[in-house]
C-alpha cells in the first residue's frame, strides 16, 4: 500500500519507518527540518522518500496523522483534500502545553478530527502506545502472543486497512467499535502515558493489557470450574 506520513515525529517517524520495512510505499512528510524527513526516508529504505503533506495525500491508500493537536489544522490544511481518503489518526486531544485533554467524555480527538474531514475515513489507532515501544514489538512479530492495539471507526473498509497496518506492525488489532469509543480509549492513553513517564516503570505498561488477558483467562477458568 502507499501510505502518506502527516507528522514524521516520535510516531510518524517510526511507523513510517516500520511500514516501509513490512513493504509499503511510504512518504514522510510534515517536519520543520526537510534533512529529517531525507534522513528518514533514507533509512527506511527504498520503498520511502521525503515529501510534502499534499504530496503524501496525493496518492496515498492511507494517512497517518501523527501531530500534536495544535498542528491538526495546519497539516489538513496543507494536505489537500481528502475525500474518500483513509486517515488513520494516533494524535491525541491535548491542549497546547499537553496539561489537558482539549475534549472529554462527550466526544474526543478522534470525532473533532472526523468533524474537520467529513468526507474522509477516520480510523483511531496506535494512540494507546509509547512510541518507545514500537521497534521493539516491530522486531519480535513472529513471537506469540502479540501484544494487542485496539482501533476504533465508522467505516469498515478503513478499519480493515487499519487492521493490516497493526499487525504488519507486530500487533493484535483489538475492534473496540464506532469512532466514538475514541472518548473512553484516548483518555486511557493519555493515562498508560503519564504512568509511562512518571516513575521508573517505563514504557511497559503499554503491554498490561496482556496482564489483563491474563487475569480475565484466570477469573473465566476459576468461573467455569476448568
Ligand atoms: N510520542 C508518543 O509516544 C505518542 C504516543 C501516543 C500518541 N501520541 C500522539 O501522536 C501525536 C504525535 O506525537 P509525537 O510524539 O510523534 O509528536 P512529535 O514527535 O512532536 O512529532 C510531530 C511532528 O509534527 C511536526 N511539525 C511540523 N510543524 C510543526 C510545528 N510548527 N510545531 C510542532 N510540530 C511540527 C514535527 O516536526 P519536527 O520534526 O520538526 O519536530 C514532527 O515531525 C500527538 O498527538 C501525540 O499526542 C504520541
Amino acid at each position: 500500500m502507499r501510505i502518506g506520513i502527516l507528522g514524521s515525529g516520535l510516531m510518524g517517524g517510526k511507523l513510517g519507518t516500520i511500514f516501509a520495512r513490512a513493504g509499503h510505499e511510504v512518504v514522510f512528510s510534515y517536519s520543520r527540518d526537510q534533512r529529517k524527513l531525507e534522513r528518514l526516508a533514507r533509512d527506511a529504505g527504498s520503498v520511502a522518500r521525503p515529501g510534502t503533506p499534499a504530496e503524501a495525500a496525493r496518492d496515498a491508500d492511507a494517512l497517518l496523522l501523527a501531530v500534536h493537536w495544535s498542528r491538526v489544522d495546519d497539516v489538513l490544511k496543507k494536505a489537500g483534500d481528502l475525500s474518500d481518503k483513509i486517515v488513520v489518526s494516533c494524535s491525541l486531544p491535548m491542549s497546547v502545553d499537553d496539561t489537558g485533554l482539549v475534549v472529554g467524555h462527550t466526544s474526543s480527538g478522534a470525532e473533532e478530527l472526523a468533524a474537520k474531514i467529513p468526507t474522509a475515513r477516520v480510523v483511531s489507532a496506535f494512540n494507546t502506545l509509547p512510541s518507545e515501544v514500537l521497534f521493539s514489538v516491530f522486531e519480535h512479530a513472529s513471537d506469540s502472543p502479540r501484544p494487542s492495539v485496539v482501533y476504533c471507526g465508522d467505516d469498515s473498509g478503513a478499519k480493515e486497512l487499519a487492521a493490516r497496518l497493526i499487525i504488519d506492525a507486530g500487533f493484535e488489532p483489538v475492534d473496540a467499535g464506532p469512532l466514538r469509543i475514541a472518548r473512553y480509549t484516548e483518555p486511557f492513553a493519555l493515562l498508560v502515558a503519564q504512568l509511562a513517564y512518571e516513575d521508573t516503570r517505563g514504557p511497559a505498561l503499554a503491554y498490561r493489557f496482556e496482564w489483563l488477558d491474563e487475569v480475565g483467562d484466570r477469573i473465566q477458568s476459576d468461573a467455569t470450574g476448568s
